[in-house]
Order: C-alpha cells, then sequence, then structure tokens
C-alpha cells in the first residue's frame, strides 16, 4: 500500500469504522479475495475490509481519500473479466454484509435491495409474491445484485425481457469521497437531467459503491414451452435465430451451445455432480438452439410454438425435443448453466464475450473457428444468440504456457477485429475489467474513450477507486 500511514495504522482505523472482526489480513483471505473466475489470476490486496452500512462505506471512502487509499469493492467474485480485482493491491470492499431485501413493494411493483444480496435469493423472494426479476446471469446462485449491476450482466431471460440496468430506478452510492446520493428517483419515468443511475450501471465499480438498489419488477409469466432443436451446422443453428425474429415470434430464451458445450457439461455434471442427462448428441450434429416460450395463455404459446416449427422446417435440423415434464425443462436449463464451470474445469481457459448484430453469427461463429485453426487453439462456443452474444471459451488443454501467454492473444485480437468488422463489440455482459481492457481501442474511438476519462475524473479525481479497470 503506497501511502504516508503505515499498514497495521490503516488496519486500526479500519476496524475502528467496522469494528476489529471485520478487517482480514490474512493471507488466505486476501488471496481468496484477489481472484474470481478469471481466468487463473490473482492479485492479493493489503487488507479485506466488510463494512455493514452505508455510514460505513462513507467513512471508509472518507478516510481513504484523505490517505489516498485505493479501493476495490466486491461482489461475490463471479466476475469473468476481473472487474473486482485489486490489481493496484489496496483495500477490498467486501459487500457481503449488504445483504438485505429492504421493501418488496406489489402495488407499484418495485423493490428496494442491497448488493449483497444473491440474485437468486431476491428472484426467489419476488417469485413468491407472482413477481419476476427477469435478469439471470448463468451463476445466479451465486453472484451478488451488486455484481451485475458493475457488469450489468444478463442471461438467457435478456433476450425477451432486456439486461440488468432495464430494471434499475434508482441507486444510493457513495461516491469516493465519502458522500452519499441517491442517483435518480423511485419512478418509472425520469427526465431529470443527466442519467446518472444508468451511468453507474456497468461503470465496473469505478464511479461509486452502490448501497441500495431500487428494481422495477414485472407480473410473472405463468407457462413455457421449452425445445432443443439440434443442428448440422452451427452457421445454419444461427440463420434460423434470425428467421426466428424475423417472423415476428419473441422467445424468453434463445440460447446456443455447440457440441462440445454439451458434452463437456453432460460430463462435468455426471461426474462432478452426480447428475445424470439423458440427451445424446446424435452424430453429425454441431449445435443447438434451446428455445424458450413463455406467457400466461396456453392457445397463444402453442401457436406461437407451431410457428417456431414451421420457420425451423426450413433449416437443417435433427429432431426437435420438446420438453414435456419440469423436471426435463429444468435439466436442459441446468445443462445450459453450468457449461461455463463445465468447460473451466476441464482446461484453463480464456473466456470472452462478443456482441454482434443477430445476423451476422454465422460469420462470426465461421470466422471463430478459422482464427482457431490458424492460431492453433480450439474453442467452446455457447452463450444468448438471440441477443447476438456470444461467449467463446479459448482452451488452453495441452498448449505451452508460452503460447497461452503470447500467441493466443493475437488470435483473441483477431476475433475482436473481427467482431468489430461484423459491427458487434468486446462485451455483451461480463464487462471489460482488465482481461479485455487492452483490446478497447479496437472498439472504441479515443475521443470516446477521453470522455469516460474525464467522467472518471469527475467521480474520482484522486484515482482511488478500483483504477486499472476499463481503460
Ligand atoms: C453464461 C455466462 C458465462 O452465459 O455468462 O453461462
Ligand atoms: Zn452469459
Amino acid at each position: 500500500m503506497q501511502v504516508g500511514v503505515s499498514l497495521t495504522h490503516i488496519h486500526s482505523l479500519m476496524a475502528e469504522i467496522v469494528g476489529d472482526a471485520y478487517v482480514f489480513a490474512d493471507e488466505s483471505i486476501l488471496r481468496q479475495h484477489g481472484s474470481d473466475e478469471t481466468e487463473d489470476y490473482c492479485f492479493p490486496p493489503d487488507l479485506v475490509v466488510k463494512p455493514g452500512t452505508t455510514e460505513e462505506v462513507s467513512r471508509i471512502m472518507r478516510l481513504c481519500d484523505q490517505h489516498g487509499i485505493v479501493v476495490t469493492p466486491r461482489g461475490a467474485g463471479t466476475g469473468l473479466s476481473g472487474g473486482a480485482l485489486p490489481t493496484q493491491g489496496g483495500i477490498v470492499l467486501a459487500m457481503e454484509r449488504f445483504n438485505k431485501i429492504i421493501n418488496i413493494d406489489t402495488l407499484n411493483l418495485q423493490a428496494i435491495v442491497e448488493p449483497g444480496v444473491i440474485t437468486e435469493v431476491f428472484q426467489d423472494a419476488v417469485k413468491a409474491l407472482d413477481l419476476f426479476y427477469p435478469p439471470d446471469p448463468s451463476s445466479k446462485g451465486s453472484c451478488f445484485i451488486g455484481g451485475n449491476l458493475a457488469e450489468n450482466a444478463g442471461g438467457p431471460k435478456a433476450v425477451k425481457y432486456g439486461v440488468t440496468r432495464d430494471y434499475v430506478l434508482n441507486l444510493e452510492m457513495v461516491l469516493p469521497n465519502g458522500e452519499v446520493i441517491w442517483t435518480g428517483a423511485n419512478v418509472l419515468k425520469n427526465s431529470t437531467g443527466y442519467n446518472l443511475t444508468q451511468l453507474m450501471i456497468g461503470s465496473e465499480g469505478t464511479l461509486g459503491i452502490i448501497t441500495k438498489v431500487v428494481f422495477k419488477l414485472r407480473a410473472y409469466p405463468q407457462k413455457d414451452v421449452t425445445m432443443l432443436v439440434p443442428f448440422r451446422s452451427s452457421e445454419e443453428a444461427c440463420r434460423a435465430i434470425a428467421a426466428i425474429f424475423i417472423a415476428g415470434i419473441s422467445p424468453s430464451g434463445m440460447e446456443f451451445m455447440e457440441r462440445s458445450a454439451i458434452e463437456k457439461t453432460k460430463k462435468y455434471l455426471e461426474d462432478k455432480l452426480n447428475y445424470k442427462v439423458n440427451i445424446e448428441v446424435p452424430d453429425g450434429i454441431e449445435a443447438h438452439l434451446l428455445i424458450e416460450l413463455d406467457g400466461n395463455d396456453d392457445n397463444q404459446l402453442m401457436s406461437e410454438a407451431e410457428k417456431v416449427y414451421e420457420v425451423l422446417e426450413g433449416f437443417e435440423t435433427g429432431e426437435i425435443l420438446l420438453a414435456q415434464t419440469s423436471q426435463q425443462k429444468e435439466q436442459l436449463w441446468k445443462l445450459r448453466r453450468n457449461v461455463s464451470p463445465a468447460v473451466n474445469a476441464y482446461s484453463l481457459t480464456k473466456s470472452e464475450d462478443v456482441v454482434v448484430p443477430r445476423a451476422n453469427l454465422p460469420d462470426l461463429v465461421k470466422g471463430i473457428k478459422e482464427i482457431g485453426s490458424k492460431f492453433g487453439f480450439n474453442s467452446v462456443c455457447y452463450g444468448h444468440l438471440g441477443d447476438g452474444n456470444l461467449h467463446i471459451n479459448i482452451m488452453k488443454e495441452q498448449m505451452s504456457d508460452e503460447q497461452w501467454d503470447n500467441g493466443v492473444n493475437e488470435g483473441i485480437e483477431q476475433i475482436f477485429k473481427l467482431v468489430v468488422s461484423l459491427g458487434g463489440t468486446l462485451s455483451g455482459e461480463h464487462g471489460i475489467g482488465i482481461a479485455k481492457r487492452p483490446y478497447m481501442h479496437l472498439a472504441n474511438a479515443p475521443a470516446k474513450i477521453d470522455l469516460m476519462r474525464g467522467i472518471k475524473q469527475v467521480f474520482d479525481p484522486k484515482g482511488i477507486l478500483n483504477p486499472g479497470k476499463i481503460f
């Protein structure tokens, strides 16, 4: 920690604010807070502090502002771009004690929650009241709402219902100098100056620390239809996606899984979690689409499903599996949600999160494989292709460290260049953090990055909050 006061002194100042039990300097805890789910990165901080109230966060920031101490806010550590890693040391502000659902307003369809609430816990709490909070990242069982806001998380439902930012009405946040503000108002429309609420979302903890969130909610859709569609080629699957939307269908899930994604995940679920998936991938099948439709009316759902079948008749598919029971649906979604942990269980990976306009997906999937062959890496592709958002896990497998650290990055740069040439951008939902930072210039003009730097400067003139991220 490069400041004028000793670490021991800062430790005791922090303990005065949050209590001795919530300041940590043990090696194992520091290491644990120095990594997330991004590759094998590890940047242990000098201290981990776990505040419990907004007032405590405010006092911590005032102190850090005064002494020039770097602070990195952290949620559950499920990030895939290294946004919460304290690359410059200092303090990790672990937000896990902010775990209360403060209020669910069933008349206005709104809720006030703290950022350390697990996303699925919040979803279940509103569902018990027949309400729906749609953003559902695959890590929903462990990730925190605060991390979802920091990276603007999405998930399978985004294709119909939008991403995290579409549900946020207002935020309580602590500025880097310790001041506490509300960014908006608890209303559905708001034309009152710059939209600071939306500016905060996706800002990766670089502008302020969120301490309360006001969400809007929806009524929970009562029924759904789920199908798994095999395709002989990934490009064909991608073409079918665009055709489904052009036909006026609005699926609540449109997920893509390459053959290897399904095979590795089946094996992972069976071997590691003792969970058997009763799905066989026939020979000659390269990719699957997992399609979900939802609504409240059986007849309407059936007629939408028929329309999907009609569109698919124009494509080379294998036999479509229409899930008959809730267990079968659960199995399909469990398979899809576990692709990322499964792929990472068998090899170190670099995980990309690119997004292109939907109709350009066939060129994207084809180009990625060509780049892989040229640079000598395998990739497992899957993701939210209804949104044009493809996850690419580049596998280290038997590759040498030298090739992994240097050679692969050139291939990744080629992928990003391809994405940009197809009208796309670097990240759809995982953020830039440190992992994509070297590539920001490929998708963003210097004047745009300068504006971002200017915004950072206004919020955080001393550069103490999560420095070294995004740009
Ligand atoms: C998923 C995560 C990796 O879609 O975003 O599974
Ligand atoms: Zn995803």
